[in-house]
């Protein structure tokens, strides 16, 4: 439900940046032309219903945002997780200006916003302010469309349109600010054509007044302190609560291997496994959308309480059998015993794959792959050296797998088990795949020697059998 509404509502703000933007390319005709097409895009959202609904919108993404940011118990997030909160969290700073100059003045002393008026506020008067909303509108469409990506990355129709989505990213803000621009430019040549008679006349029409004026010069340094403290806030809440959780013991999960790893109170299986410093996979950003980090949990699961709506619907969606859950969605609150079923670098397309543990009887090709003198490297690196190794190498292997339709049915600590034919029962060409496989991993395993030459004690071999 609450994930829910943050997509309802980022999507809905969405499609407002979306028609301002296309306002904003109506600029490279001219300033009119931008406001005649006001009316039919900007405009629109003037509509009462519609205005309370984006106010709504903005206010509960942000709520719900920032809640969950100060939830998180690990910020152990991929590149794109940290840009798109970090871009979420700039906004309100660089936006407010921008509202109160347009909307705020608008509706408490009666003073016009046409594009004319706004654009020589941004262009003449307040040059700096001028660039920022340029800088406010690459942040608000970056952030958007990365929201955007991450819904719809676990949607099979996704890779079709993937290509045509990301030009339209790209050439949509563009437009926008070259039609921002030459609007812009448009106004300071009427300056200084027209001079002082040009200016008074066009602040006069959108009758701009003393007391609009000093009320924005009022708020404004408020405005700053209170964005800036929205922005920083979710970070000190976190911590303190971090600094409370490590009074409490939190339950264990227990690992295949015999790693034990402590859970934090009140985090996610997905949240502990990866500040343990365990690779998983998460191609939708732990919203239950992608059944990438599905998880087998064995003692403990009896205690484990039941999947909400969300993961319920996961799970049915990929038949999973029981003992499946997945672990951006549980919150052990006691010892658990886990097993992660899936490759770190799993894509939304093996999310989709339905099942997990349950089987039917086939012939298969099965391959176990050993990394040779681990011991050795063990001893002779430090531990998140030998762990970064580790995660390149299980990486280069399972690449090896993917693209010869091999299959990992398990990871140990320094090895994999792999499956050819448990899609198909073409046993000669379950054979033929499994020795190009074979020839694949030696073939990653000395380019993963190259590219780790300085880092690794002696080169790395492996035993396939
Ligand atoms: S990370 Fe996508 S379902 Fe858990």
């Amino acid at each position: 439900m609450i994930q829910n509404l943050r997509l309802y509502s980022g999507l809905t703000m969405f499609a407002y940046v979306l028609t301002h933007l296309l306002n904003h390319a109506a600029g490279i005709i001219s300033p009119e032309f931008m406001e005649t097409a006001s009316a039919f895009s900007t405009g629109i959202w003037k509509f009462p219903p519609l205005e309370i609904l984006l106010l709504v919108s903005l206010v509960t993404h942000f709520i719900l945002a920032t809640g969950r940011l100060t939830g998180r118990r690990s910020l152990r997030l991929r590149k794109s997780e940290w840009a798109q909160m970090i871009l979420g969290l700039c906004i309100p700073f660089l936006l407010f200006r921008h509202i109160i100059a347009t909307r705020i003045i608008d509706l408490g002393f009666d003073v016009e916003s046409p594009y004319e008026r706004v654009l020589l506020d941004l262009a003449v008067f307040l040059p700096s302010q001028g660039i920022l909303q340029a800088i406010t509108v690459i942040v608000v469409w970056t952030h958007g469309c990365i929201g955007i990506h991450f819904w719809l990355r676990v949607k099979p129709f996704y890779p079709k349109w993937r290509n045509l989505l990301g030009t339209l990213a790209i050439l949509i803000p563009t437009l926008s600010l070259a039609g921002y621009g030459a609007a812009a430019a448009e106004i300071m040549r009427r300056v200084e054509e027209g001079g002082r008679k040009y200016v008074f006349g066009v602040l006069e029409a959108a009758n701009v007044n003393d007391a609009a004026i000093a009320f924005y010069e009022k708020i404004l340094i408020p405005c700053i302190i209170l964005t800036i403290a929205l922005a920083v806030a979710p970070f000190v809440v976190r911590q303190v609560r971090q600094t409370i959780d490590r009074v409490k013991r939190g339950p264990i999960l227990n690992l295949p291997n015999g790693r034990t790893i402590r859970v934090p109170p009140g985090a996610t299986a997905l949240e502990a496994l990866r500040d343990a410093g365990i690779a998983m996979a998460s191609v939708c950003g732990g919203h239950g959308r992608c059944t990438t980090c599905r998880l087998h949990c064995g003692s403990g699961l009896d205690q484990l309480a039941q999947p909400g709506q969300i993961e319920a619907a996961a799970l049915k969606s990929i038949q999973a059998p029981h003992g499946m859950r997945l672990a951006c969605q549980i919150r052990p609150q006691n010892d658990l015993a886990v097993v992660p079923l899936m490759a770190p670098n799993a894509s939304a397309r093996d999310g989709r794959r339905p099942g997990g543990l349950s089987g039917s009887e086939r012939q298969v090709v099965s391959m176990f792959i050993d990394l040779r003198d681990s011991t050795r490297l063990g001893e002779m690196k430090m531990p998140y050296d030998v762990l970064f190794i580790l995660n390149q190498f299980f990486a280069e292997m399972t690449e090896a797998l993917r693209s010869t339709g091999g299959y990992y049915a398990q990871f140990t600590g320094d090895g994999l088990m792999a499956l050819y034919g448990h899609e198909s029962d073409d046993t000669e060409r379950m054979i033929l795949n499994a020795f190009e496989g074979a020839a694949e991993m030696l073939r990653r395993i000395e380019g993963l020697n190259d590219h780790l030459k300085s880092e690794l004690p002696h080169a790395l071999r492996i035993g396939i059998g």
